[in-house]
């Protein structure tokens, strides 16, 4: 369904959720940069495709609700300092809509869709290790939420661009989000090892 070329580890969410406050505090942040970027493309793009106004204006609330959700969770922890540095896997990510002789909105939806795959997936794996609990619950919902996100941004790239173009350039794409994703290194963020 999520079309992903590479597994996360079974070992990946009983390591991060040993280290439950950090992998929350990563998570904020990707929450946040996920409603920024949504009211980004409804800023950027919205003149050129309008039906992206509503439906940003939507997904931008949606993930706002969601990153208000995590600070809840992460009430219950003591404070910790942010890591520093960026998160390597949104930067690099990112690259893949940079390249010359392109459109570069069809890759910058097409990248947001594997962003929200790669999400859906690692939450499905949180929500399994941590079923029955209030976090677990938490991570159940954000599964389904993401995966709808995931299916969002690929109709917008095949409703703009064409499905075939969308769906090839996708697949492409799939190839190097596999490969970012397994050089990631070790640590308890949502979208690294
Ligand atoms: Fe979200
Ligand atoms: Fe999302």
């Amino acid at each position: 369904m999520l079309g992903l070329l590479y597994d996360t580890p079974a070992d990946w969410a009983p390591r991060v959720l040993e280290r439950p406050a950090e992998l929350l505090l990563d998570h904020l942040f990707c929450e946040r940069k996920a409603a920024a970027m949504a009211a980004h493309t409804a800023r950027c793009h919205g003149d050129r495709f309008p039906v992206l106004r509503g439906k940003m204006a939507d997904l931008a609330a949606e993930e706002l609700e969601h990153a208000r959700r995590v600070e809840g969770f992460l009430k219950e922890y003591p404070p910790i300092t942010p890591v520093r540095g960026g998160n390597r896997y949104a930067q690099e990510i990112r690259r893949l809509w940079h390249r010359p002789g392109r459109d570069a909105f069809l890759d910058m939806l097409l990248v947001m869709s594997l962003i929200e795959a790669r999400s859906a997936e690692r939450f499905r794996l949180l929500a399994d290790h941590a079923r029955g609990s209030a976090l677990g619950a938490f991570y159940e919902d954000l599964y389904a939420s993401e995966v709808h996100h995931h299916a969002l941004f690929v109709g917008l790239g095949a409703d703009f661009f064409g499905e075939p173009a969308a769906a090839r350039r996708l697949q492409e794409m799939r190839v190097a989000e596999a490969e970012l994703t397994r050089s990631m290194p070790a640590a308890p963020r949502i979208h690294y090892l």
